[in-house]
């Protein structure tokens, strides 16, 4: 028999039960997006359900999928087929957009595997929080791929990124015109691989090839069989290359199967192109069905080559800043990208005085540099936003590496995120909120990640 007890017990058990944690935390009629699966998304979701209305959900929510029975445009521009890769791609790599479709593989931000890049949902949710609108304009200083320029223009926010690299500032417009490229011109590069592969070769140089056996082997074309059908077809090529979005965009897509080519070798450089370039065409013609309609409530892009730390901007001229610093000294981002930039006649040893993170040469040097470097950025950004407006950088935790230069534990350094809202504060930019990220992500060294808003006096 169940004493008077134990049935107060279970009638507070299934009390507490029957309650809904999503339903406490957001109204009934927002239904959140698939996939959500981690602690960090949940509170961005939250403050995004707390500042935005309804019709503010549906244009530039992240992170649902429905306000009442209306589709928001986050969800619509990533349902369907997830990013297609050629049928050799990894299993990982198959799973890895699979699960995270409705985080990071839409539009064009799946293209180009630039290293430490944003995850664009992450940065939809920055945006809204840090209350930017339509109309006013977000910079990104150190922009990489352009994560956050590409999703401003998706909500209708302007944005200005600058970069050391110009390899990124060449991307990050290549991707961008990837929202608005001639989809004819991209179905015919798709069709005449062998002829725009065979273009920017000789533009570009050929990335190092190997034969399926694991041979070296120089690639031999066999236009020379047929020279009417090659002139014809350099004469349309040209005619497509003419469209500077075409040109960039099917640029990049050469770059991006080179930088395939040399990593992996398990392709040919062509083969490699071939699957890459059907991506880029699968990539546009989604992303352009998903904005038809709406391409004049695209916000207005501006990527620059440029250094953070002496930003070609006026005073107070930017509504939002969001970046993510180079992850202190842990990647190389010109030794990353050597190929690209040399195809764009960048002499590396240069570039490098200008990058943070790779000034120096022992681990100390580097993080002294790293610091003096990061106290400009933080001025210059403190410079250029407007008063009362958000200042948000996410960064990566590498206590370890700290750790090996102080000769310390771990646990007993001061974290590159406490160190960057100190420096910050010295510019009139205060801590608002700090929110933890645990990286997920398939080649990263980082454990956890840092998302700290600042808000300038
Ligand atoms: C972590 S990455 C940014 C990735 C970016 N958030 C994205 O989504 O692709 C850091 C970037 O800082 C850039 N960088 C390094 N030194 C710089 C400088 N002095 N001025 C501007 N950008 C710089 C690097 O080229 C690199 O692209």
């Amino acid at each position: 028999m169940v004493t008077r007890t134990a049935l107060a017990v279970s009638d507070d058990i299934g009390e507490v039960l029957r309650k809904d944690i999503e339903r406490s935390l957001f109204p009934p009629h927002l239904e959140l997006v698939p996939q959500l699966n981690e602690l960090y998304e949940v509170k961005l979701a939250f403050y995004e359900s707390q500042l935005l209305n309804d019709d503010g959900i549906v244009r530039q929510g992240a992170y649902f999928a429905r306000v009442g029975d209306r589709s928001t445009r986050h969800f619509l521009m990533c349902r369907g087929e997830p990013l297609r890769l050629a049928g050799h791609s990894s299993s990982r790599l198959k799973a890895f957009f699979r699960t995270n479709q409705f985080k990071t593989g839409y539009a064009t931000h799946g293209l180009f595997p630039y290293r430490g890049k944003f995850h664009p949902q992450m940065v939809k949710a920055i945006l809204n929080i840090m209350g930017l609108k339509p109309g006013e304009t977000v910079l990104d200083p150190m922009m990489g791929s352009g994560t956050t320029l590409i999703e401003a223009t998706l909500m209708g926010i302007d944005s200005i990124g600058v970069d050391a690299s110009p390899f990124c500032q060449f991307m990050a417009q290549a991707k961008l015109d990837g929202l608005s490229v001639p989809l004819n011109s991209v179905d015919w590069a798709a069709k005449h691989a062998e002829l725009v592969f065979d273009y920017f070769a000789r533009k570009s140089g050929h990335p190092q090839g190997r034969s399926a056996r694991g041979k070296t082997r120089q690639l031999s074309l066999n236009w020379s069989k047929d020279k009417d059908a090659r002139s014809n077809g350099d004469r349309t090529l040209a005619r497509h290359l003419d469209n500077p979005k075409a040109h960039n965009y099917l640029r990049l897509a050469y770059l991006d199967s080179a930088g395939y080519s040399i990593r992996s070798q398990r392709r040919t450089p062509l083969e490699q192109f071939r699957a890459i370039l059907e991506r880029y065409a699968f990539v546009a013609r989604k992303t352009q069905g998903v904005l038809e309609g709406v391409e004049s409530e695209l916000g207005t892009a501006t990527p620059l080559e440029g250094d953070a730390r002496a930003l070609p901007l006026q005073d107070a001229r930017v509504d939002g800043i969001l970046f993510s610093p180079p992850y202190s000294f842990a990647i190389d981002y010109i030794a990353n990208d050597a190929f690209h930039l040399r195809t764009m006649g960048v002499d590396l040893v240069s570039l490098k005085d200008g990058m943070i993170g790779l000034r120096g040469r022992a681990l100390k040097e580097k993080y002294e540099h790293y610091i003096a470097d990061m106290r400009l950025v933080l001025a210059e950004c403190a410079r250029v936003l407007r008063p009362k407006r958000f200042c948000t950088i996410v960064v990566g935790t590498n206590n370890n590496q700290l750790a090996k230069i102080f000769d310390t534990d771990p646990q007993e350094v001061r974290s590159m995120s406490e160190l960057l809202v100190d420096l910050a504060g010295e510019f009139g930019m205060k801590l608002t909120r700090e929110i933890e990220r645990q990286i997920t992500g398939m080649a990263n060294t980082m454990r956890s990640e840092h998302i700290i808003v600042l808000r300038r006096d």
